[in-house]
Parts: C-alpha cells; sequence; structure tokens
C-alpha cells in the first residue's frame, strides 16, 4: 500500500494516510488518519480527519470537509465546499456521541451541501446544491433544498 499519493504537490499536509493506488491529492489539504481508496482524487483545501473512509474512484472537490465517522464508498462524487457533521448539538467541552454516516456508492453530493449527522445517502442518490440534509436519502433520490425534500424524478427525455 502506497504511503504518498500519486502525485506531488505543494503545502500538503499528510499523516497517517492509508493510501489506495494512483490516489491525486492537491495542495493545501489536510489528511490525517484517514483511508482514500485507489484512483481518487482530492482537490485542494479539502480536510478528512482521522477515522474518516474515502472509497475508490471518487472525486472530493475543493474546500469541502469530511469529519470522523463518515464513510465514502467507491465512485461517489462531492461537489465543493460539502460540509459533514458529526455532532448534531456541538457543545465546547463535555462528552458526545459520534454521529456514524455513510454515502453509498455512486452517488453525488453538490456544492455547498450541509450533511447532518447521523444519515445514509443511498446508492446513487443526488444531494442538490446548497441542500442541508437531514434525513436519510433512498437510493436513487434527489432531494434538493433547506431542509432537503425529494425533487420528482424526471423522464429521460425532458
Ligand atoms: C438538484 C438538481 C440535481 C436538480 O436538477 P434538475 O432535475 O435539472 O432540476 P431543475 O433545474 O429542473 O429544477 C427543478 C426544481 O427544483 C428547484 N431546484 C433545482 N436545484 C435546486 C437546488 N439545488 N436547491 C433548491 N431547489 C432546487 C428548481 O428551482 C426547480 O423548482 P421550480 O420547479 O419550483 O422552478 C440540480 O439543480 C443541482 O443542484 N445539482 C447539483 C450541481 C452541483 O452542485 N454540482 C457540483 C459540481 S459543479
Amino acid at each position: 500500500m502506497p504511503e504518498r499519493p500519486a502525485n506531488q504537490a505543494d503545502h500538503r499536509l499528510i499523516d497517517e494516510v492509508e493510501f489506495g493506488e494512483d490516489v491525486v491529492v492537491y495542495s493545501f489539504t489536510n489528511l490525517y488518519g484517514c483511508r482514500i481508496g485507489d484512483r481518487t482524487r482530492i482537490g485542494p483545501f479539502v480536510e478528512i480527519q482521522r477515522g474518516a473512509t474515502v472509497g475508490a474512484d471518487c472525486k472530493i472537490q475543493s474546500h469541502t470537509f469530511v469529519c470522523d465517522g463518515v464513510t465514502i464508498e467507491d465512485d461517489v462524487f462531492v461537489g465543493h465546499g460539502v460540509m459533514f457533521v458529526n455532532d448534531n448539538r456541538p457543545r465546547t467541552g463535555g462528552e458526545w456521541e459520534l454521529l456514524p454516516t455513510v454515502v453509498e456508492r455512486g452517488a453525488s453530493i453538490g456544492s455547498g451541501a450541509v450533511i447532518l449527522g447521523g444519515l445514509r445517502i443511498g446508492m446513487g442518490a443526488l444531494v442538490g446544491a446548497g441542500a442541508v440534509v437531514t434525513r436519510d436519502v433512498a437510493r436513487g433520490e434527489t432531494v434538493a433544498g433547506v431542509p432537503a425534500r425529494a425533487l420528482p424524478a424526471r423522464a429521460a427525455s425532458e
């Protein structure tokens, strides 16, 4: 298993990351204690925390934050500036419960979406830009808005 990404780039913090083959990581990224699968591309200004997992063939676009407890399966597109959450009632001190989230294979998340903690985004689902996702998203479903709600499926000819 490679210890480094496949490409060179300046200004990357990479600490205790398990890389698959041919992973590409751009500049100004913070990756620590996480796993990144084969051929996945991580854009600039992305932070991926200890305990997070990203699968193979994913695209994580710039300015996205992937926190502890998030599992992103294979072939997932995460747009620019997507924020994951693992604590729905944050406090500066005391005990807290980590809420794990799973993004299933083939799902896509639009730019600027916020994914609250403890959710499952189903296989092939599509989350609209700027959505705040507060509930699970079913397989193949398209959701948008604040809070995110299903958009009616469109016929292929439309
Ligand atoms: C959600 C999305 C997939 C819907 O696309 P679509 O099926 O072509 O939908 P339409 O553009 O026909 O819009 C359908 C309705 O949903 C609304 N809508 C579309 N996208 C929306 C969004 N992100 N948030 C809220 N409402 C949205 C439209 O205003 C429209 O409402 P109306 O019927 O009242 O006018 C798309 O708009 C989107 O947000 N994609 C994500 C793109 C992205 O972030 N890419 C990242 C890389 S650049």
